[in-house]
């Protein structure tokens, strides 16, 4: 199970890679223009903090403009992912794009065949947005079991990002479940790392230490 750190935040990430347990990035527009820095720099920046996948969203809606903007973007850095929208130009492109050895993070995926198409057009990775659809009363947790039993089934190289992380138990349901990789706010690292028992545990230590060591004096 790979983590990524879902945000275009460079201190953030660099704090989250101190605990070496950050194996890509993901970023999108909203969150790179939450930043108000240029795109290329915040990319490169990211790129060299991180060892691992690195995406970055493209804006263009035709596969004509999505593949210009991806070639350019991938010589950014070797580590960079191109994030395609899931559309019929976006398939396009993806298509173009693996055969040129670009990889790809297929993005907005909210169901079985959407995930399937991108599959097959190549693409190295599928986003399937697990926040928003539980938003809409759907079963996010059906959507990843499903990915990923047909890309085991068919023997798709594609791997799955459960993307649009927001609590805990979402992160721990995809992991059961078989996502490859989750990406996850800045913000939930601390609630995944933190338990009442673990906390009520270190103060009981602490304060029979201390009355071990008053005793000792
Ligand atoms: C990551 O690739 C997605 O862009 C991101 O997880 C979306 O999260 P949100 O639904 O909380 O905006």
């Amino acid at each position: 199970m790979k983590f990524f750190v879902d945000t275009a935040n460079v201190a953030e990430i660099r704090r989250i890679n101190e605990m070496g347990i950050v194996d890509g990035v993901t970023t999108n527009p909203t969150i790179v223009a939450r930043e108000g820095r240029d795109f290329e720099t915040v990319i490169k920046e990211i790129c060299s903090i991180v060892d691992g996948p690195v995406s970055a969203e493209v804006t263009g809606l035709t596969a004509h403009d999505m593949v210009t903007e991806a070639r350019s973007i991938s010589k950014w850095s070797n580590n960079v992912v191109i994030k395609i929208p899931m559309t019929m130009e976006g398939l396009k492109a993806v298509k173009i794009l693996s055969k040129e050895g670009i990889k790809t993070n297929v993005t907005l995926i909210f169901s079985v065949s959407q995930g399937l198409m991108a599959m097959k057009a190549g693409a190295t990775i599928i986003s399937p947005f697990v926040g928003r659809l539980e938003d809409i009363g759907v079963d996010a947790y059906q959507l990843i079991a499903d990915l990923r039993h047909i890309i085991d089934f068919y023997g798709y190289e594609t791997e799955i990002i459960a993307a649009s992380i927001r609590s805990v138990q979402q992160l721990e349901k995809v992991t059961k479940l078989g996502a490859h990789i989750a990406t996850i706010p800045d913000s939930l690292f601390e609630k995944m790392s933190s338990h009442i028992l673990t906390t009520q545990g270190i103060e009981q230590f602490m304060k029979d230490w201390e009355t071990f060591e008053k005793r000792e004096k």
